[in-house]
């Protein structure tokens, strides 16, 4: 219908009314106007002072500098940072920060058409956000800190390293909330957390299970309602970080805060985090100057929910796949990376209307794909050989999920309340 108006018009009205017609695409693209909202929205949770980002773009003359730069980062999809195939497999996300094709067009435009700053006047009011001695989830229940300072040198290569930190509390609990900080953010690109568990099952990862995971502009994760995890007591923490140089020598403790359900309280639905790998890890063989793939396999012991997917591999990590082979022997896409980048340890949090629903003997199959080659910009060296490792030269591929086991009564409900929510939708348009 709005085709065929649009075409009537451009019979119809001489051009110059055209250009007026079709609004921004003839006007001018400004920062105040029409990039500022889009900052906003996608970038200044991480780009503003005194976080890690290389810089602020909070105002024109911040952001102008780097207007080359930018439009590069933001056309290949490298910033802000998410790394998901958005062509295929579950599309909403809940903490989707990726741009639309119409927001990249503006940006491009703007740079090439000389990142002009337009009038003052259109600037949106300037956004602020909570100061670092706040947390984001509320009022903690539980801090647990590394044990050890950490000294970083002025200068020199990035710094992957384990720290630890010990669980104290008299009974197991229930989490509700969690948030990591560091007490240096400005040396800090990433900590992923891992609960070494005093009596994982056999099998489960010497590092431990996957816990939560901190990178600049993210504050912190609340379970959905009646949805938590378990933290046992005498839990020893993992803190995977990976450090910057900055200059001057810079020191560092990490800190998780926990806020837990009430003594006693049960979530209905609990959250443990599976990871698929490659069995036996060590199978892991990346040949110099190859792209090689990988397969991992999951049954589902039981019938399951996956709330969230998060791919991890090191530096020759290029894409993951995940999709599931259903009991009719048909296969679904759930997720893909297809621009992996190692600096970012990404958690996807499927939106609560999509996540998986699988019957027990679903087989979840995930595909790595790693490229030991130089078209990989992040490759230290292609001329090597790599396989699984905890280094961050050596390599990995698995990949973390949010898992919640069901019984038959629960799973039969909420496929129903599923359909029936989707039968109303279809309804509607
Ligand atoms: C989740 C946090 C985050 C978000 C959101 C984010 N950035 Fe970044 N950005 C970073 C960090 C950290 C770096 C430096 C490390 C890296 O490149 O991974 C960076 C690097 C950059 C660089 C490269 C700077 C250089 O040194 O050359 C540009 C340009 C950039 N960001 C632009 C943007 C724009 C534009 C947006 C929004 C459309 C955005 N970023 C959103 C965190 C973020």
């Amino acid at each position: 219908m709005r085709n065929v108006n649009a075409l009537a018009i451009a019979i119809s009205l001489p051009l110059a009314a055209l250009a007026a017609e079709s609004g921004k695409a003839d006007r001018p693209v400004t920062f105040t106007k029409d990039v500022a909202p889009i900052f906003q929205k996608h970038c200044q949770s991480c780009h503003h002072s005194g976080t890690s980002a290389p810089m602020s773009l909070m105002t024109y003359n911040e952001a102008r500098p780097w207007a080359r730069s930018i439009k590069e980062r933001v056309v290949r999809r490298d910033m802000p940072p998410w790394h998901l195939d958005k062509t295929v497999g579950i599309r909403h996300y809940k903490n989707d920060r990726s741009m639309s094709d119409d927001d990249i067009a503006t940006v491009a435009r703007w740079v090439d058409t000389g990142a002009a700053q337009g009038n003052p006047a259109d600037m949106p009011p300037a956004l602020t956000f909570p100061p670092d001695s706040e947390w984001f989830i509320g009022k903690p229940d539980l801090l647990v800190t590394t044990d050890q300072d950490f000294a970083m040198y002025p200068s020199g290569p990035d710094w992957w390293i384990d720290q630890f930190g010990e669980v104290k509390m008299p009974e197991d609990r229930w989490i509700k909330a969690m948030e990591i900080k560091p007490s240096n953010a400005k040396i800090v690109h990433h900590a992923v957390v891992y609960a070494i568990e005093p009596d994982a099952p056999e099998g489960t990862p010497e590092g431990g299970v996957m816990l939560h995971e901190f990178a600049v502009g993210k504050y912190g994760d609340i379970f959905s309602d009646n949805t938590g995890r378990l933290l046992k007591a005498g839990t020893r923490l993992r803190f995977d970080m990976h450090y910057f140089a900055v200059g001057s020598e810079q020191h560092n403790k990490t800190t998780i805060a926990f806020k837990f359900y009430s003594k006693g309280e049960v979530p209905k639905y609990q959250v443990r985090s599976i990871p698929i790998r490659n069995v036996p890890n060590d199978e892991l063989d990346i040949p110099p100057n190859t792209v090689v793939r990988t397969d991992g396999y999951f049954r589902l012991p039981r019938n399951a929910r996956i709330d969230a997917f998060q791919p991890h591999m090191h530096m020759r990590g290029r894409g993951m796949t995940l999709e599931a082979i259903n009991l009719n022997n048909t296969t679904t896409i759930l997720s893909s990376v297809d621009h992996f980048n190692f600096n970012w340890h990404i958690n996807y949090i499927y939106s609560d209307d999509v996540t998986p629903l699988m019957p027990a003997g679903t087989v979840l199959h995930m595909i790595g794909i790693h490229d030991n080659t130089a078209a990989n910009p992040r490759n230290p060296d292609p001329n090597m050989w790599a396989g699984f490792g905890e280094r961050s030269v050596d390599d990995m591929v698995q990949v973390w999920l949010d898992v919640v086991y069901l019984d038959d009564a629960e799973y039969n409900k909420l496929v129903a309340e599923r359909k029936a929510k989707s039968s109303l939708i279809s309804r509607k348009q």
